[in-house]
């Protein structure tokens, strides 16, 4: 914090008003269910998105981001043009989204920087988007409720940037809770309870390497094809309005009905909803072991029904099973590349990563980024 509002006073030559901060995420499982208003286990990691902000008079927004050099600006006026690919998007279209619901806070200048890794899988634009939306929240008192303010973040994607993402990152960066997943149901859109991570196992991240990027993937074609899989069981089924309203052996029954494609999709979700509500008793029941395999048979799900996976990351989920150590993993987020997570044996967690990391670049001539993460709180804003 203190590096970033000592930059502000530098750079703008007065004090930051606020500051603030939002998380990535990691999605433990439940992969691609919450826009099947279905059940995820997430947490907040501790990579975040800061910001040092002040109230700026007019209409332009200036914008220091550390990670790269000068300052760039958008102008109030001119917020109906996203850019694809750009960061700064992401900041337009909070104010867009917020100008939406009749909310037209003033320009801002800000310092901002980020230790969450980009195009990775680990929500760095709901890191961003949450963490700005903070600050403005914090500068000029703006009040909305908490899932609100993710669903702030939502429209950024899907109505400013074009990409049908769920609610999962935006919420989790705002509700993650210090050393402990969260349980969320996305028919209600709630945190139904939090779960605590099984004492003496960490989880490492293993980034594939490959840029993970919704814009340019297959991401909306996966969700149209739940969607009309919903809706052609809804006509078999009464009171289906999602595919969590879906029980396998219902899919099995109407197979028929679907495209192939469909079937395999909606297989992936329903089998994913099922090993929420199961891995959830299991880490009750302390059997890390048991959740362990769900991670994995909620890869092989992933690589074989929905089609998420890669080369990559495939091998990366087979290392895993060779390593010692590891009780489970699975590709994590959106899929098409990004990070795999890996629950590993504390004490065994330094070997793990040095022999996966090697193995890998071995295969791939790649050096993977590997992260043991530490689970965060949720998002924060303070008055400087
Ligand atoms: C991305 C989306 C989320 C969710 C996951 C897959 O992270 O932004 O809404 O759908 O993929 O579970």
């Amino acid at each position: 914090m203190n590096n970033l509002t000592e930059s502000f006073q530098s750079h703008f030559g007065r004090p930051a008003g606020v500051f603030s901060a939002a998380p990535g995420r990691l999605e433990i499982l439940g992969n691609h269910t919450d826009y099947n208003q279905g059940f995820v286990l997430s947490c907040a990691v501790e990579q975040k998105t800061s910001f040092a902000v002040a109230k700026a008079e007019g209409k332009v927004c200036r914008i220091i981001n550390c990670k790269f050099t000068g300052q760039t600006e958008f102008s109030l006026d001119e917020l109906d043009s996203p850019v694809a690919g750009e960061w700064l998007n992401y900041l337009k279209g909070v104010y867009y989204e917020l100008r939406k619901r009749g909310i037209e806070p003033g320009a801002v200048d800000v310092v901002m920087d980020s230790s969450v890794p980009l195009s990775a899988g680990m929500s760095s634009s709901a890191a961003l988007e949450v963490g700005f939306c903070f600050a403005l929240k914090q500068l000029y008192g703006i009040e909305l409720e908490k899932t609100d303010w993710a669903r702030v973040g939502q429209g950024v994607e899907n109505d400013y940037l074009g990409v049908s993402t769920g609610l999962l990152d935006q919420f989790s960066s705002i509700y993650g809770q210090q050393d402990s997943l969260i349980m969320s149901d996305f028919r209600t859109d709630e945190v139904i309870k939090n779960v605590p991570v099984p004492h003496g196992y960490v989880f490492i991240v293993a980034n594939s390497m490959e840029k993970h990027d919704l814009v340019d993937s297959e991401y909306n074609v996966r969700r149209r094809d739940c969607e009309s899989a919903a809706a052609r069981l809804g006509r078999v089924y009464t009171g289906v309005k999602a595919l969590r309203d879906v029980s396998m052996q219902q899919l099995e029954q109407a197979k028929a009905e679907l495209t192939r494609l469909e079937y395999l999709r909606a297989k992936h979700i329903i089998g994913e909803n099922e090993r929420v509500i199961a891995g959830d008793k299991l880490l009750a029941a302390g059997d890390v072991e048991g959740f362990g395999r769900l991670l994995f048979e909620s890869h092989e799900s992933s690589r074989v029904n929905f089609e998420n996976s890669t080369q990559r990351l495939d091998y990366l989920i087979e290392l895993a099973k060779s390593i010692p150590g590891c009780i489970g993993a699975r590709l994590s987020g959106g899929g098409f590349g990004g990070i795999s997570i890996h629950l590993v044996r504390e004490d065994a967690a330094e070997e793990y990563s040095s022999r996966l990391g090697a193995a890998f670049k071995s295969q791939t001539g790649e050096q993977p980024q590997i992260i043991k993460c530490g689970i965060g709180g949720g998002a924060q804003a303070v008055d400087l």
